[in-house]
């Protein structure tokens, strides 16, 4: 008889897990993977990603049509909205996902174990009444909401929700508050934006999207505002009360000042996400987790404990569905015995609002700070997409494409961009920086004409002091 039950067992369903599972399937081991959730792919594919992205271009069509952009275009529509089909085609795609995932499942012969797993030693979980053994356990457990103190997230009562809350909404609200300028905040605070909603959104920092790039953060605040969203920067949240449909929020200068009060109908706390690491019975283990309560691995994602390693929300890194499937993929890879690569210094990020805000590698802060805060060891470039044919042709001439390269060797070493498509765009930076390249490199590089990605190239072109359509 084998000494374990399989030869991985991964914990958790999400992108980082069941990417895991079945390539660890494919290579030919025996793999099992515990979730908890009625179905699999995590909050990416159930609460995250998916049904996000569904209300964001659903919505996109909805202001497109009431706002007037479509008949500049020679079309006039009054449009109508119907909220509860909205929500069924947000449903559909996650249904059909979610079950496309336990097909592959199916296909690769991975074992679903349904339940909360609880480590009862290094080489064996507890999962719905069942003990699984197996040689190597893979954590990828996720992140759940962050709470703000005092603030209760009840989302059943549609009033103070977190982003899950903020996706199921059965009406819009009038205002809408929403606590934190990051990623959810501005996704979410869009949709209920297009859809009708008064948005106010208040942030402690003096500035939204913290990491991204400064010209950025400045630039996608100018838009947003454009586009209806109030913004309170430098505003900390201290209290809320909630009587009936209504919430009063109480708050006050983040560097200390007079409180005020703001009343709304919906307040959404998207203050960030925390590694899921409770219930998990890590005590069992020995396995300890750093001050951000994350598991602490190296570069094959084994964690201090033999046997057991992690990937995913639940370690060091950018909270995003595609590193953690880079980190699924590379350590099944690492633990059927091959070498398993993710490049964390090329990990793009995006942002999926109108128009979409994208980067990859360093900020123009971050490369000056590499540069031992001397400007002149980099070279940065912006093309408008106002100059971009295709974007102008198309309306979108928001934005920019920004290009961060190292003076003395022109390698690039960031790109950033807010374009209608940046997040399509993004994958072309990404690539050519995996592959070391220049800035030249990229301007020498033949685009198709008419497309927003030429911005790229012209930028590419500016670094080296020769854009042509500006
Ligand atoms: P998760 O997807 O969180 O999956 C972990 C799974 O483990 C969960 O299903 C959980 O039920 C299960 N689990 C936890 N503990 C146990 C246990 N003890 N036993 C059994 N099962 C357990 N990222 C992007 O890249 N692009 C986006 O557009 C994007 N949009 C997002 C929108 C929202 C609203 C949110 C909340 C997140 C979004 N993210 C996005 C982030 C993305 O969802 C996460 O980075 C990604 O899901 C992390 O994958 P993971 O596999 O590490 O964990
Ligand atoms: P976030 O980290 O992106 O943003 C949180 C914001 O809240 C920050 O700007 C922070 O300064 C602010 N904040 C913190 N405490 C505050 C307080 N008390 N009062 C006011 N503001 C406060 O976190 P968010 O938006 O909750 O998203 C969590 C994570 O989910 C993201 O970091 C990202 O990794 C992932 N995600 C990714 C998406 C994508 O890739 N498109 C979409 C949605 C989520």
């Amino acid at each position: 008889m084998a000494e374990y039950d399989y030869d991985i067992l991964v914990i958790g369903a999400g992108p980082g897990g069941y990417v895991a599972a079945i390539r660890a399937a494919q290579l030919g081991l025996k793999t099992a993977c515990a979730e908890a959730r009625e179905t699999l792919g995590g909050t990416c594919l159930n609460v995250g990603c998916i049904p996000s992205k569904a209300m964001l271009h659903a919505s996109e069509y909805f202001d497109a049509a009431a706002n007037g952009a479509m008949e500049s275009m020679g079309i006039n529509v009054s449009p109508k909205l119907n909220l509860l089909k909205m929500h069924e085609q947000r449903l559909d795609a996650v249904g059909g996902l979610t079950k496309g995932i336990e097909f592959l499942f199916k296909k690769n012969k991975v074992d679903w174990k349904k339940g909360l797993a609880t480590f009862v030693d290094a080489h064996t979980v507890e999962v719905g009444g069942e003990k699984v053994s197996a040689k190597e356990i893979v954590i990828a457990t996720g992140s759940s909401v962050t709470p703000l103190p005092g603030i209760e997230i009840d989302n059943s009562k549609h009033v103070v929700v977190d982003s899950t809350g903020a996706l199921e909404l059965p009406k819009v609200p009038k205002h809408m508050v929403v606590i934190g300028g990051g990623v959810i905040g501005l996704e979410l605070g869009s949709v209920w934006r297009r859809l009708g909603a008064q948005v106010t959104c208040v942030e402690f920092l003096d500035e939204i999207l913290p990491g991204m790039d400064g010209d950025v953060r400045k630039e996608a605040r100018k838009i947003f505002k454009k586009q209806g969203i109030e913004f309170k920067l430098g505003t900390k949240v201290t209290g809320c009360t909630v009587k009936g449909k209504k919430a009063t929020l109480t708050m006050e200068p983040a560097k200390g000042g007079d409180a005020e009060t703001l009343e709304a109908d919906c307040v959404l706390v998207s203050i960030g996400r925390k590694p899921n690491t409770e219930g998990l019975g890590l005590e069992n283990i020995g396995l300890e987790v750093n001050q951000r309560g994350q598991i602490e691995v190296d570069h094959e994602f084994k964690t201090s404990v033999n046997g057991v390693r992690a990937i995913g929300d639940v370690v060091p890194g950018p909270m995003l569905a595609h590193k953690a499937e880079d980190e699924g993929i590379a350590v099944a890879e690492w633990i059927a015995g091959e070498t398993g690569i993710v490049n964390h210094d090329v990990i793009p990020s995006v942002v999926y609002t109108l128009p979409e805000i994208a980067g990859v590698g360093l900020t123009e802060e971050q490369a000056i700070e590499k540069m031992g805060g001397d400007k002149k060891a980099i070279k940065t470039s912006k093309f408008p997409m106002m100059a971009n044919s295709r974007a102008k042709t198309n309306h979108e001439g928001d934005g920019f494409v920004k290009i961060i390269a190292e003076a003395e060797s022109d390698r690039v070493l960031g790109v950033w961009a807010i374009a209608s498509v940046a997040g399509t765009m993004i994958a072309e930076a990404a690539l050519a920086m995996e592959f070391g390249a220049t800035s030249e490199d990229i301007a020498y590089t033949c685009h198709a004409h008419p497309t927003h990605s030429e911005a790229l190239k012209e930028a590419a072109m500016g670094v080296q002091g020769k854009p042509i359509h500006i």
